[in-house]
């Protein structure tokens, strides 16, 4: 079964084919540019660039599948959660190449689409796992009982890890987006270099907090004498880094020990952190344990996800009704 999947919820216009919700014959991503002059993502300037690159993108990724729209089964969009103007135009675009080809429609929670994009790349994962999710819009820590039926066990109660990540990037002239340029940086540094707070890491919770780290380190720039920024970037970020890394691996580790969950998956844009990997493999020496993470492409936004998502989702319930509208706050247990 070919199934479409088309993701604009921010500022990726994508658009892929997967067979049977494991096999990736394209995944065309365009990363929009236009808005690292802004210093973050304009949703206007967003939903226009999407409107004038879907069609090509669309082309390309049945062009790259060897495929027309007739051999495609199933068409699965993003309906939320993610800005509005950028949902509709992939949304709509979805819906009405469903309808004219007369092919059942699904619509996908951007959230599911992440957790899926591990269940896509590894056959080995348990359908019943710890998943955590962390983005640019989400941290989430969930227990995936089955495809389809979740446990939210905790997320922020403020700034998304990314968001922490984006923000201290640009403070430090790394530019927007810049969580994976701070990662770089940050491997030539010394994570010990200044203890930035770890918020909410001794509380048994699994509730998280970015916005008291990120204006720790402003306030840290800001008394910084003239030249040390520039001789400390690289200790600067990586200090940053781990504190932000190491309240994400305890809690994760904590779930997974007390919900005796033994495969442990990581999804969203922060997945591709380098340390976060590295922590995670080692603290977790325990053979009991596995880790999955998806490769680099599959963590950022991407349609693969959102076909593979959608092809389960439709399996289980069916299609979704062409009247389903953007749902900008979509929760992942609204999936
Ligand atoms: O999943 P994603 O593409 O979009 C959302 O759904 O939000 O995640 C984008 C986020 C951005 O905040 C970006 O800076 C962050 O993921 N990111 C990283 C890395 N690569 C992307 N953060 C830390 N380290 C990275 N290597
Ligand atoms: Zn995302």
């Amino acid at each position: 079964m070919l199934t479409l999947g088309i993701e604009t919820s921010c500022d990726e216009t994508s658009v892929a084919v997967v067979r049977d919700g494991n096999t990736i014959l394209s995944n065309v991503i365009l990363t929009q540019v236009v808005h690292s002059k802004f210093g973050g993502v304009v949703p206007e300037v967003a939903s226009r660039a999407h409107l004038k690159t879907i069609i090509p993108i669309y082309d390309q990724a049945l062009e790259q599948a060897g495929v027309g729209l007739g051999d495609i089964d199933l068409v699965a969009a993003t309906m939320g959660p993610g800005l509005v103007g950028p949902l509709l135009v992939g949304l709509t675009f979805a819906k009405g190449l469903a309808f004219g080809a007369s092919k059942p429609f699904v619509a996908v929670n951007h959230m599911e689409g992440h957790l899926a994009a591990n269940i896509l790349e590894h056959a080995d994962l348990d359908q019943s796992h710890l998943c955590l999710i962390v983005s640019g819009g989400h941290t989430m820590l969930a227990e995936v009982k089955r495809f389809g039926e979740y446990e939210i066990l905790g997320g922020t109660r403020d700034d998304a890890v990314g968001e922490a990540f984006d923000k201290v990037a640009k403070i430090m002239g790394l530019g927007y987006p810049g969580g994976h340029r701070l990662d770089g940086l940050a491997q030539s540094g010394n994570p010990d270099y200044v203890r930035f707070p770890r918020a909410m890491m001794g509380q048994k919770n699994y509730t998280f907090s970015y916005s008291g780290v990120k204006t720790a380190v402003a306030l840290y720039l800001e008394k910084l004498e003239q030249g040390e920024l520039e001789r400390h970037k690289a200790d600067i970020a990586a200090s940053f880094q781990e504190a932000a890394v190491e309240v994400l691996v305890e809690k994760t580790l904590r779930a997974a020990r007390e919900k005796r969950l033994y495969h442990i998956a990581l999804a969203g844009g922060v997945a591709a952190n380098t340390r976060l990997r590295k922590m995670f493999q080692e603290r977790l020496n325990n053979k009991k344990y596995r880790l999955f993470w998806p490769c680099v492409e599959l963590c950022t936004d991407n349609a693969a996800m959102i076909a593979a998502a959608g092809y389960y989702r439709f399996q289980r319930d069916g299609p979704s009704d062409l009247t389903v509208n953007a749902v900008p706050y979509l929760r992942l247990t609204q999936a």
